[in-house]
């Protein structure tokens, strides 16, 4: 995808992004050619233009009008929200004197579903277009998506509680206990189980993800920590887990440590309302896909599966997306 001396430009470019694409290429042991980008982000750019000694634009345009156009074509490295990337490669396909090798997409699994369309429009300019996932698992920590992208860009967060989620627990009368949200993210469902009077505990394996819910979440009372639930700290016990697109992230042979976990947090009768990417999602890398079996599977010991039913993750965009919804019951 990345051949030595490519000539590279990223989009969007701030001093995480272009260390994120400099760590990449390292691990793929290529010799790339930075030749800058552009940003919105002023303050960046001034740093990134010092720092780096980089060619820092406000937007492609002028990136490209003060670019000396050589015989060797560019790559240009996305890491930025999906629609903003559709954008920005529709303009610069029209700068008919750039020759463009390729676009490369680094970005959030849910938006895969532009691929096909992402593709289309670079073939009209004979560009190669691939799509790079950096958010998965402890990647997502690691790879620092939340330290990489805005909030609002975090395509996954719901700001609402889970549909699925919200009926049952009307159905079943349940409104006070305690709740773990597992893999929470900027901790929306904590937020909306909190308001309902539930006493939460937020946990996630990304500091920043945590750390960025924690100072902003102020008008109700969250118990905030970072964890990875794969070797979990947490010692209570509580009545309910949530998980809403944890699972997802969890490598097939890490799952049984998983199941494990959640067997070890949940109180005798506690239930687990999970979702997950179904197998029919049409994502091609990022998220492990479950299918109901796999589910019924790796909880047939210790657990009692209560529901389950194809459903949907709606993400941030309103988009949704195929998935499993399990209630499961722990059988201690
Ligand atoms: C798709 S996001 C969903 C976030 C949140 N539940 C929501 O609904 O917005 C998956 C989350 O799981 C977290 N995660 C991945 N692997 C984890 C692990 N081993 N332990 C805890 N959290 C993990 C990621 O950092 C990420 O925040």
């Amino acid at each position: 995808m990345i051949s030595n001396n490519d000539k590279i430009a990223i989009s969007d470019i701030t001093e995480n992004k272009l260390i994120e694409v400099i760590n990449y290429t390292k691990t793929r042991n290529v010799k790339i050619d930075l030749i800058g980008g552009w940003t919105d982000d002023t303050t960046d750019s001034n740093i990134l233009n010092e720092k780096y000694k980089l060619q820092i634009h406000k937007n492609s345009i002028e990136f490209f009008s003060n670019y000396e156009t050589q015989n060797n074509p560019i790559t240009i490295i996305f890491i930025s929200h999906i629609e903003k990337c559709e954008t920005a490669i529709k303009e610069i396909i029209t700068y008919e004197n750039i020759q463009i090798k390729s676009f490369i997409i680094a970005t959030l699994p849910t938006t895969v579903y532009k691929t096909a369309l992402i593709k289309s429009i670079s073939q009209k300019i004979n560009a190669e277009a691939h799509f790079i996932s950096i958010a998965k698992g402890v990647g997502v920590a690691k790879g620092g998506l939340y330290a990489l992208l805005k909030s609002d860009e975090i395509i996954w967060t719901y700001k609402d509680l889970d549909i699925d989620v919200k009926n049952e627990l009307i159905e079943r009368n349940i409104n006070s206990g305690i709740f773990l949200d597992v893999g929470a993210g900027q901790c929306t469902q904590s937020y909306n189980l909190a308001k309902m009077g539930f006493k939460v505990i937020a946990t996630d394996i990304s500091k920043d993800a945590i750390e960025s819910a924690q100072s902003s979440i102020k008008d109700v009372e969250i118990e905030f920590l970072v964890d990875d639930i794969l070797d979990t700290k947490i010692n209570e016990e509580v009545d309910y887990i949530i998980d809403r697109g944890c699972f997802h992230c969890i490598e097939v042979t890490d799952r049984k440590k998983y199941v494990k976990s959640i067997n070890k947090i949940l109180k005798h009768n506690g239930i687990l309302f999970l979702k997950a990417f179904d197998k029919s999602c049409p994502l091609h890398h990022g998220p492990t896909l479950t299918g109901k079996i796999d589910i019924i599977d790796l909880f047939s010991e210790g657990f009692k599966i209560e529901k389950i039913k194809n459903s949907f993750i709606t993400d941030g965009t309103g988009h949704n997306n195929n998935a499993v919804f399990a209630i499961i019951r722990c059988i201690k």
